[in-house]
């Protein structure tokens, strides 16, 4: 039986795309379905599936798709996680596709002489770049888990780069905030600005190169990214523009198969991301400290303060275990047990707001925000939960010449130097020191939820907030709301420090700002709306397929049956 969980949605002031569809065959949907940040990913999504696809070729057409109509979020030149479920074996399967640092980083690449971060150095250029995972985990797809060769499922996005794609106010807002940082790479001005500026909604971004890289992938698979002439050609763009890759890094990246992270929630089976992803774990460990609590039982602000005490008590445990799995012990058994959740809880108080400095003192770090998350589910039971990014909105601003390669910035999310926060305001500690040929720690948390009757497919890009705000659509999710519910759910976000509340704007009410700051809450309201959250639920029972984009961006979800 589901428990009821209190509704933490506080009111939406506009609707989710949504897309249902009824009725279904017996154990298996019977329906596919695609939700994405961007309606033209969504639709190379539905045309491969209705091509004979699986959910995994289609996560395939969405991904290479993204790369090319969401460039500000990721792309070929960065790094993904995709959780998987097949359907003929039951199992869930992690690919982690995170970049690894190059081999000549050092800790301390980021401080100047003084020893003061540089937060430039970590933002915009080939310095700030890893050695991207996307083209790897593409043909790794396709290799074990598709059925169509990535000619197939490339197709749509080699077409979309060709052609071109008109830009929308998404689009133009993210170009217009990274405007100087393109300064300082003609090449990927030229792609991206119109005349050294934004360009216009509706203006056309053709990426000829990226087309053309694109179609050596699809043709000689990702050999052609890692080693060879278009190896070379990143790696000389790279080093001409002050970036240290080789190509023994390029030729030297693998993608993972790792353990998903899994946890109950009552009735729920949690199945997320594990390190290098803190996703997981940081879920995990709030809905163990959540589940002591009947939240429909207790008073709206006091639900709300539980669930950001959770917040706080997991996020302090992020910055200070958290890393690349193959570079640092993390102790996930203990992490992940009911009786810790238990000892992290017994200072909860009801009444009064736990201050950060009064839990137990960390070794400090600090992570990108924009990223992007799509959900596909077949008809015959298979899924996809995939985050994506490049990190900061158009990743390092910078592209090889001859490539259409947009590379991400994703060494800042490493602990460039303990205490200090990353642009995301995270900090974190040795675990996540920088290291050759080491993962960057994530908060990307593609996630399934599963009951015996309903399954959901979820995520958001967003940075440091993705972990609270799949926490969010969960609760949502526990309390049998459709997906359009859990992607409008307004948000609130604490990750230990900084000590604050941070909410969207308008994500609070004014009643519930005043009684959590009595309870000693500092506030901060956001001056926008935060996240981009494509869901998907499979109800059994009901016999529904249902699916919902997150009002707040401008993407695409379909449900549809397929054609006999
Ligand atoms: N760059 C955002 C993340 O990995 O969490």
């Amino acid at each position: 039986m589901l428990r009821p969980i209190v509704h933490l949605a506080l009111g939406i002031t506009c609707l989710a795309m949504v897309s249902i569809v009824t009725a279904t065959d017996g154990d298996k949907p019977g329906q596919h379905a695609v939700a994405s940040a961007h309606p033209a990913a969504t639709a190379a999504g539905r045309e491969i599936l209705d091509g004979g696809g699986n959910a995994f070729d289609a996560a395939i057409a969405v991904a290479a798709a993204l790369a090319v109509v969401e460039p500000y979020s990721s792309g070929i030149g960065g790094g993904a996680f995709f959780l998987l479920h097949r359907a003929a074996s039951g199992a869930d399967i992690f690919v982690d596709a995170r970049e690894t640092a190059p081999a000549a980083a050092t800790a301390d690449m980021y401080l100047d002489a003084q020893g003061e971060f540089v937060r430039d150095r970590a933002l915009n250029g080939p310095l700030a770049a890893a050695i991207p995972g996307v083209p790897a985990a593409l043909a790794h797809l396709a290799s074990r888990y598709g059925k169509l060769p990535l000619t197939t499922s490339l197709a749509p996005a080699i077409r979309l780069a060709k052609e071109g794609f008109a830009i929308g106010p998404r689009y133009k807002m993210m170009a217009g905030f990274r405007t100087k940082a393109f300064s300082a790479s003609p090449a990927a001005a030229e792609i991206f600005l119109r005349d050294g500026v934004a360009p216009e909604v509706g203006a056309r971004i053709v990426q000829l190169d990226l087309a053309a890289t694109l179609e050596s992938i699809a043709s000689d698979g990702a050999e052609s990214f890692y080693r060879g002439a278009l190896a070379e050609r990143l790696v000389a763009g790279v080093r001409a523009a002050g970036g240290i890759w080789t190509l023994a890094d390029l030729a030297g990246y693998a993608v993972k198969e790792r353990p998903p992270i899994v946890t109950m929630y009552h009735d729920i089976k949690v199945v997320s991301a594990p390190p290098p992803s803190s996703g997981g774990i940081v879920l995990a460990e709030a809905f163990n400290i959540l589940e002591r609590y009947d939240l429909a039982a207790l008073s709206e602000v006091d639900r709300v303060h539980v669930v950001i005490e959770a917040m706080r008590r997991a996020y302090r445990d992020r910055a200070d275990f958290l890393g690349d799995p193959d570079f640092t012990t993390i102790p996930t058994a203990r992490l992940l047990a009911k009786a810790y959740a238990d000892s992290l809880a017994k200072d909860l108080s009801l009444e009064t707001a736990t201050p950060s400095a009064a839990l137990p003192a960390i070794g400090i770090k600090p992570e990108g925000e924009d990223t992007t998350h799509f959900s596909v589910l077949d008809a015959d039971g298979n899924r996809v939960a995939a985050t994506l990014s490049v990190n900061y909105p158009f990743g390092a601003t910078s592209v090889p010449p001859g490539t259409g390669v947009l590379l991400n910035n994703e060494m800042d999310d490493f602990s460039a130097r303990p205490l200090t926060p990353n642009a995301y305001g995270l900090v974190g500690a040795g675990a996540n020191a920088i290291a050759p040929g080491k993962r960057p720690l994530s908060s990307m948390t593609p996630t399934f939820l599963i009951t015996p009757r309903r399954i959901g497919i979820i995520g958001t890009p967003g940075g440091s907030r993705i972990i609270s705000m799949v926490l969010i659509g969960a609760l949502e999710f526990a309390r049998d709301l459709p997906p359009s519910e859990w992607v409008s759910a307004k948000r609130f976000h604490h990750q230990y420090l900084p000590d604050e509340v941070q909410y969207e704007k308008g994500g609070l009410s004014e009643g519930l700002q005043d009684a959590l700051a009595a309870k000693g809450h500092s506030l901060k309201e956001l001056t926008r709306n935060y996240g981009n959250m494509h869901a998907v639920l499979w109800d059994k029972r009901a016999g529904v397929v249902d699916a919902a984009s997150d009002p707040r961006g401008e993407g695409g979800a379909q449900v549809w049956r397929p054609q006999p």
